[in-house]
């Protein structure tokens, strides 16, 4: 099909491209520069396909029946900063060894495209879409590490950022300097009581460093929108042409070898007076059609939903077998669940999102983790735990009264201050003689859900929180900064050092990695109801029986009689205290 599309540049009869066609019509039909977004949509989908390199049609083509390719088994993925991982795009080929000895299948360097100059939130800010940051590299480096990380069978991920632009944006310039063409591209109010009608639904998500939804830009002669960051400005989806440009931004990436898109802060991406303008109908419209002609240019391309929400509201970003969205979203339910039930040393509420994951279609599929490099945010499960459960959690890893090394962070009035701190620091640190086996209870939890598996950077060595963010003016005020450490290459090569915690957790990942993929899973998990409160069960089925992880989440040892092949951990009846067990139960 693709080559019909390359040869005639006529797309109107292809089925995704229709499909593509009727969302964009409901969204945007009564729109006066809708018939002309479109023609250009589809002579900028013709050029993509056309564009498509060559070793790149190749990876489509051999995935063309492997659609959930990047469920590579035993290979999780691997997210970290170029800079702090490495320094630059180049050097971070140096350090693919690494990578290789963790098994890593998708590597996700988080945002490395050209920033707004200062504070970027991280890089969050995208000053353009088809540049990198000129401190890590070029978009040749880009390609070359795309290209290097495809021939060691790893697949680059990125970020984009599709919700908002840096005000340094040129499609931000070019509203400020007049251009009709985009005259529309943010969203602009004019007086204060528009604002204060819209913000009345409206959740803050950083209501202390960045308080309302709305800046007052004098250049733009109102209040600009913007949901994060007053130099965030949130595109407006309202106008096909934002539509237009952000994909074609999607698929110049996928054409310099991006195999995957993690679609920053996805839920917001539709407005609408009078809601919280998260989740909207709109928005999985837009996500349908992204996804539908990213599969025209670039198949085996995936999308990732960073949506952090309720699970309800997480569910639907899958989209359904005939209306698909995005073939990845974060298991954030979960994620959050795991850390209560470490701090209540008992399964609960673990156990109702671990069931509740399961009724995603089976086209979707989970990206399971521990930690990323943004804040635990305790709100998200509201659904699900009582309030004062997470404000207990809130506390808790904010060390009061606890042996957690993190530290708060801003949630919205009346909700839990959400929680920062790497890993190993949340989890006692490395003083604490318990840390090492609540680490690897938490990672052996995670690798045994069905999904991709997620290392977070120096994890995998138990580095602790990054203190000295505070020393810095450009990160002091930003908490999140805790818990984006640079990586300590002295203390990494303590891994080949028996007897260190680095070798330790090193060679724990390593041995997650290896025993799944000699494992052939079969769709589907469970969650056994155990009387047992302070034991979770999961169960996978396989070609013949079943894979069971145990893991005890209590300081107690737990009795719990091995059924079966012991993979990880031991095989005496006693689960120890923070005890991990892997078996199968042959049928
Ligand atoms: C996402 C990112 C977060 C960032 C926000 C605004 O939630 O993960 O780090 O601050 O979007 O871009």
């Amino acid at each position: 099909m693709a080559d019909t599309i390359h040869a005639s540049a006529d797309l109107s009869c292809d089925p995704l491209w229709r499909q593509a066609e009727a969302c964009l019509r409901t969204l945007y039909g009564d729109d006066h520069r809708f018939e002309h977004s479109l023609i250009d949509l589809k002579a900028r989908v013709a050029d993509a396909c056309s564009a498509r390199p060559t070793a790149l049609r190749h990876l489509d083509m051999t995935r063309a029946n492997t659609p959930n390719w990047f469920l590579k088994p035993g290979r999780p993925a691997y997210c970290t900063y170029i800079d702090r991982f490495a320094g630059t795009l180049e050097g971070t080929a140096q350090h693919l060894d690494y990578l290789e000895g963790l098994k890593v299948g998708i590597f996700h360097p988080l945002p490395l495209l050209k920033p707004r100059e200062g504070n970027s939130d991280g890089g969050f800010a995208v000053a353009d879409y088809r540049e990198v940051d000129p401190r890590l590299g070029t978009m040749e480096d880009l390609r070359a590490l795309a290209a290097e990380l495809r021939a060691r069978d790893m697949s680059l991920v990125l970020d984009m950022v599709c919700n908002h632009t840096a005000r340094e944006h040129p499609w931000a310039q070019k509203m400020l300097a007049g251009d009709p063409a985009f005259a529309d591209f943010y969203i602009v109010l004019d007086s204060a009581n528009e604002v204060a009608e819209w913000e009345a639904a409206l959740q803050d998500v950083f209501p202390d460093t960045a308080p309302g939804s709305f800046t007052y830009d004098a250049g733009a002669g109102g209040y600009v929108w913007t949901t994060f960051y007053p130099f965030q400005w949130d595109l407006n989806y309202a106008n096909p042409r934002v539509f237009v440009e952000m994909a074609d931004s999607l698929f110049f990436l996928a054409n310099a070898g991006v195999e995957g898109f993690r679609l920053d802060s996805t839920a917001y991406l539709w407005k609408r007076k009078g809601t919280i303008s998260r989740n909207l109908p709109e928005t999985h419209l837009i996500l349908q059609a992204l996804r539908a002609l990213l599969t025209l240019v670039a198949p085996s391309t995936f999308l990732l939903a960073e949506a952090i929400e309720s699970q309800a509201s997480v569910l639907p970003f899958f989209g359904t077998p005939q209306a698909r969205e995005c073939d990845l979203a974060y298991n954030n339910g979960v994620m959050t669940a795991l850390w209560g039930a470490l701090a209540d040393q008992k399964a609960g509420v673990l156990k109702t999102t671990i069931a509740r994951a399961g009724e995603k279609p089976a086209h979707g599929h989970w990206l399971n983790y521990v930690r990323c490099h943004d804040d635990i945010i305790w709100l998200a499960l509201s659904d699900t735990a009582a309030p004062e459960r997470l404000t207990h959690w809130s506390d808790f890893f904010a060390g009061k009264g606890s042996y957690a090394k993190g530290e708060a962070f801003q949630a919205p009035e009346g909700f839990p201050a959400s929680g920062c701190g790497m890993a190993a620091s949340l989890c006692g640190g490395k003083d604490d003689p318990q840390m090492p086996a609540r680490l690897k209870l938490l990672y052996g939890l995670t690798y045994a859900l069905e999904g991709v598996p997620l290392l977070y950077m120096g994890d995998e060595i138990a580095l602790e929180n990054f203190d000295a963010y505070r020393d810095d003016p450009d990160l002091k005020d930003e908490v999140r900064w805790l818990h984006r450490p640079v990586m300590d290459w002295d203390t990494a090569g303590r891994r080949h050092a028996p007897g260190s915690v680095e070798h330790d957790m090193y060679a724990f990942h390593r041995q997650l990695a290896d025993t799944l993929s000699a494992i052939d899973f079969k769709p589907g998990q469970s969650v056994c109801t155990e009387a047992e409160e302070r034991l979770v069960i999961i169960e996978r089925p396989l070609a013949a029986g079943r894979f069971v992880c145990v893991a005890n989440l209590s300081a107690e040892p737990v009795i719990h009689k091995v059924a079966g092949r012991v993979l990880i951990g031991s095989d005496n009846d006693t689960l120890p205290a923070y005890g991990l067990r892997w078996f199968i139960e042959e049928s």
